[in-house]
């Protein structure tokens, strides 16, 4: 099992098509490439936020990794040794396709056969943006939970697993006498707060949340977001918050990464990608969130992107942002794809104009890391003539 800061899981090159039938004899006339390519990991008791406009790939991406779709191509790894990893590539390279076909069959979900993914199905956890449609409104939730840890083979007899469900709900901040009631009489906020306390009874590694906070109301919103994290802390879960809403994602994520038309534009520490958006999507998409502090709203140009997304039936040549970009370099832009590329620390972006001014931009970062830590500095020593006694409180992410 992975150890705290290892990689959990790694998806490597993902696509997931979906072909569009035509006529009469349902002939194949194209494919809608959801998502096409993507790659990126997540660390064990981590949180990485997925971003991007509506139709960009985020849910087909969550559901591939959890075989609600099979993938097209591609592989997904989850919690599978390095040496593993290297071995099958090893294999590859050395043309021994059988031995590599082998051992992707027992490690690539990608290539799992159905059969095999029992474990993972209680592994990996996904949350939608409705629990009312994945709870069932004839069942108390005391019973759908009951449910779920007995297919799992979680505890022997009924009364164990009743127990369990108690704990489960107090957790999650469900009175126990509530346990005999049904969905319908519960609010959105405890209707999503037991779908978790449903997810967590199999003891997950990761849980993907789709949207899972979307359709709650902001104070809401915040305490189920606070909820989430409290549990990852103490049971050290690992998330992929997929969401639209990128100050939801913010104050969540450790690390993000922005979709665009089935790619990934954008990866970088959550605080990385605040401070120094690279992409001219994730720019765009930055600079529509909403900021409370009016000295820092008034200076922020706001980026209004032309045209819309292109249909993923269609997709553009090239960088698929070119038709869009407002800064387009032309040919290149409109003819070669770009890969993604470490351009500052652990912060990836695939764009032909931030490869080429990769300098400039890693000296301005670096002019930008030595200003915020004097101004830390001098935070510090004005706290510290404030108050040596005060203690912080628990500090939440991305705050
Ligand atoms: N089962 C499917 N069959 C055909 N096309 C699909 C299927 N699922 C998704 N798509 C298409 O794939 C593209 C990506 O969809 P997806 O739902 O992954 O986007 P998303 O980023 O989650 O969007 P949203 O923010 O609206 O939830 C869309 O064009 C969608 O219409
Ligand atoms: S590669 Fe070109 S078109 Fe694509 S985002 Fe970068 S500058 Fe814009
Ligand atoms: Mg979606």
């Amino acid at each position: 099992m992975a150890k705290k800061g290892e990689v959990l899981l790694e998806v490597n090159d993902l696509k997931m098509y979906f072909p569009v039938f035509k006529g009469i004899f349902k002939r194949v006339a194209g494919y809608i490439k959801a998502v096409d390519g993507v790659t990126f990991f997540v660390r064990k008791g981590e949180t990485l936020g997925l971003v991007g406009e509506s139709g960009c790939g985020k849910s087909t991406t969550g559901r591939a990794i959890i075989r609600l779709y099979k993938p097209t191509s591609g592989e997904v790894f989850f919690d599978v040794p390095e040496e593993i990893k290297e071995k099958i590539r090893a294999y590859e390279e050395e043309g021994r396709e059988k031995e590599a076909a082998l051992l992707r069959e027992r490690y690539d979900l990608a290539k799992m056969p159905d059969k095999a993914l029992k474990p993972y199905r209680r592994k990996i956890q996904m949350i939608f943006q409705d629990p009312y449609a994945s709870l069932n409104p004839r069942m108390t939730i005391g019973n759908a939970i009951e449910e779920v840890l007995r297919i799992h083979g979680i505890g022997d007899t009924y009364e164990e697993r009743k127990k369990k469900v108690l704990e489960l709900l107090t957790k999650v901040g469900i009175r126990e006498e509530y346990v005999n009631r049904y969905p319908h009489e519960f609010s959105g906020g405890q209707r999503q707060r037991i779908v978790i306390a449903r997810a967590l009874a199999v003891n997950p590694e990761l849980i993907i949340a789709d949207e899972a906070v979307a359709a709650l109301d902001v104070s809401i919103r915040a305490q189920v977001l606070n909820l989430m994290q409290d549990l990852q802390e103490e049971y050290g879960l690992t998330y992929i918050f997929i969401s639209h809403d990128l100050s939801v994602v913010r104050y969540i994520s450790d690390r993000i990464a922005v979709m665009y038309l089935g790619n990934m534009v954008e990866i970088a520490p959550a605080n990385s990608i605040y401070d120094m958006p690279l992409h001219p999507y994730t720019r765009a998409l930055l600079s529509a969130v909403p900021i409370p502090d009016p000295e820092i709203r008034d200076k922020k140009k706001r980026i209004i992107l032309e045209g819309d997304v292109p249909s993923p039936l269609a997709k553009p040549s090239g960088c698929p942002f070119h038709p869009r970009c407002y800064e387009n370099m032309g040919v290149i832009c409109a003819t070669k794809v770009p890969q993604l590329e470490e351009i500052l620390p652990d912060h990836w972006v695939a764009c032909h104009k931030v490869s080429k001014e990769k300098d400039k931009i890693r000296k301005e970062w670096e002019k930008l890391q030595r200003e915020k830590k004097a101004r830390e500095g001098v935070s510090e020593q004005e706290a510290g003539a404030k108050s040596s006694t005060s203690k912080s409180k628990g500090k939440r992410k991305g705050r």
